[in-house]
């Protein structure tokens, strides 16, 4: 690939200016941060996630005396039962641990392509089948999260296994009550959810969907989780789960056997690392994209001055686009699961020099243009869920995790009650299938028997001077590392608070399709135009990421954070 970055020809501003007063007129969910601020600050613990029964059994695990880890994993298998569009059991994640001594871990529990699984496998007759890829049996994979959840609490966790389990056997036992966003949700996904009865039974009543405020109970789902409580990952890998996994793969053409289920295993990873102004940067090493781009992007934004450039202003956003294009053009041709990837080139990615190689290739005044043009993404699913947690010893945990789409394969295994992961499409569709359409068959991302599929999910933990400064995370699909970005950049180069840092408005780019998209109302009118006249094609879109962050201060000894006003669940606890 030689020539990935051209000089654009500047964009007719017109068509942004007419864009720009709808835009205007929009009602501002980036209100300014000062106007529904909610900072919570804390001094012992504190813990943020998308849905607040979640994020209370992870205070009461802390103060019960429970280590962050102990928190993250009893707000994890809660979420599973109160956030079903993302928590989860079927599905897979990361989790970032940073003690305030020692080194940090990064657990990996991304979902694994199972042992019949090919890089021809979504193929039907020689032609790629995207409904095959995305939304079928096929398109699960190997669950990872009960497994990865497990070995963290072995390594990390004080309290009984069972203990963290209970909140969520309770939810999932005597129900919840269901808020009106949920209600919403679940009334959108139900036509996608008839083709399968246990789905349509568990998240329906009688197939009407839920009013806002019924109780919502999972008896299926509570027998499961009982069984993990009472033997751990075996009770989720082997024995009467996975015989049950088995059996709805074998009656619908999925792959999935018990032996797979046997066979899976969490790592623990190194964390990738890089310095930021000061900051040490620790965060998610493949199968994820993500810690690798992050920092790639802050070692070519260091050089910049982005806090004289100021906010949101062309100057920045224009610089912070450009790299943003350029690291995930190096994400797309290089990144894929290490251990099937022994080439992968993380040195020079990672290393400062590459990084000015790619500062001296950005035009301070001019776009570049992403090529080659046919070369886009397959899609990416916008729903997965991010939390924080720090306790009282300062050790902290960022844990991120997914079903891939919404509600993942809308499969709930029929007598086990979890949601299924579509995760396989993550995987790059077929070998040398690089289109017109937007399908990219690059190698290190193909299927193959027990690999894992690249993702992008970021869970970060900055340090500064030894001490803890900063967790965030989110999800968002491939807009992930650039929202954990925006938020890294908010708290280091513009001094935000946590709220402001959360709530400030953000915007993606990712090389291709070549486009800078910002939320709706989030770039000021002219800011837009002198970015269109520099040759960035604008979008818009409602709304990137669902950050939950924890800011710490050392000095004063104080936790900080904010509910991300993106999302209607997001809740921030502490003591
Ligand atoms: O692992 C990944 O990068 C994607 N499967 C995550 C999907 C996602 O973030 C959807 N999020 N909102």
């Amino acid at each position: 690939m030689t020539t990935r970055f051209e000089p654009a020809r500047p964009r007719p501003a017109a068509a942004v200016l007419a864009a720009a007063a709808a835009a205007v007129a929009a009602a501002l969910l980036l209100a300014p941060a000062a106007a529904g601020a909610q900072i919570v600050e804390a001094r012992r613990g504190m813990v943020s996630a998308q849905e607040p029964h979640a994020a209370r059994a992870g205070l009461e695990v802390l103060e019960a005396g429970g280590s962050a880890v102990d928190a993250a994993v009893a707000t994890a298998f809660a979420l599973a039962v109160t956030h079903p569009q993302a928590g989860n059991i079927g599905g897979g994640g990361f989790l970032i641990v940073r003690p305030p001594a020692g080194p940090p871990a990064a657990y990996d529990f991304r979902e694994a392509a199972p042992a019949a699984a090919s890089a021809e496998m979504f193929l039907v007759d020689g032609e790629y089948d995207a409904a095959r890829h995305h939304d079928s049996h096929v398109a699960v994979g190997v669950p990872g999260t009960v497994a990865g959840l497990h070995l963290a609490w072995s390594e990390q966790g004080r309290l009984p296994w069972r203990r963290l389990l209970e909140p969520a056997i309770a939810l999932a036992r005597d129900g919840f009550a269901v808020p009106a966003h949920l209600a919403r949700s679940l009334a959108g996904v139900l036509p996608a959810m008839r083709r399968y009865p246990a789905s349509l039974a568990q998240f329906s009543r009688d197939g009407a969907p839920y009013a806002a405020g019924e109780t919502l109970r999972q008896p299926d789902l509570a027998r499961t989780l009982e069984r993990i409580a009472a033997t751990g990952p075996d009770g989720f890998y082997r024995g009467p789960t996975a015989e049950l996994i088995a059996r709805e793969m074998q009656a619908n053409g999925g792959l999935i056997t018990t032996a797979d289920l046997a066979a899976y295993r969490a790592v623990r990873r190194e964390p990738v690392r890089g310095a930021y102004r000061g900051h040490e940067i620790i965060s998610m090493p493949p199968p994820s994209s993500g810690g690798t781009v992050l920092i790639e992007m802050l070692n070519v934004l260091e050089g910049f001055d982005l806090a004289a450039g100021g906010h949101g202003t062309a100057r920045t956003v224009h610089l912070m686009a450009e790299t943003m294009r350029r690291a995930y053009a190096d994400r797309a041709l290089h990144l894929g699961d290490p251990d099937f990837n022994p080439a992968l080139p993380l040195p020079r990615l990672l290393s400062k020099a590459y990084a000015a190689r790619l500062r001296q290739s950005i035009d301070p005044e001019r776009a570049s243009r992403s090529s080659p043009a046919s070369f886009a993404w397959p899609p990416a699913g916008e729903e997965t869920t991010h939390l924080s947690v720090v306790d009282a010893e300062r050790l902290a945990v960022a844990l991120t995790y997914t079903l891939e789409q919404r509600y993942g394969s809308k499969i709930v295994v029929p007598g086990a009650g979890f949601l299924l992961n579509n995760e396989m499409g993550d995987f790059n569709p077929a070998p040398g299938l690089t289109t017109a359409a937007g399908l990219i068959g690059t190698p290190p991302n193909l299927a193959a028997p027990g690999k894992r599929m690249l993702s992008s999910m970021t869970p970060t933990i900055v340090a500064r001077d030894g001490r803890l400064r900063l967790l965030t995370g989110s999800p968002g699909g491939r807009t992930i590392i650039n929202t954990v970005l925006h938020t890294i950049v908010n708290v280091v180069d513009f001094g935000m608070d946590a709220d402001a840092a959360v709530n400030a408005p953000r915007f993606h780019h990712q090389w291709l399709p070549d486009r800078l998209v910002h939320e709706r109302g989030g770039l000021e009118a002219a800011t837009r135009a002198r970015l269109a006249a520099q040759g960035h094609a604008l979008a818009e879109r409602e709304r990137q990421g669902v950050v939950q962050a924890i800011v710490y201060d050392a000095e004063a000894d104080r936790l900080a954070g904010a509910p991300d006003r993106r999302a209607p669940g997001s809740t921030v606890l502490g003591y």
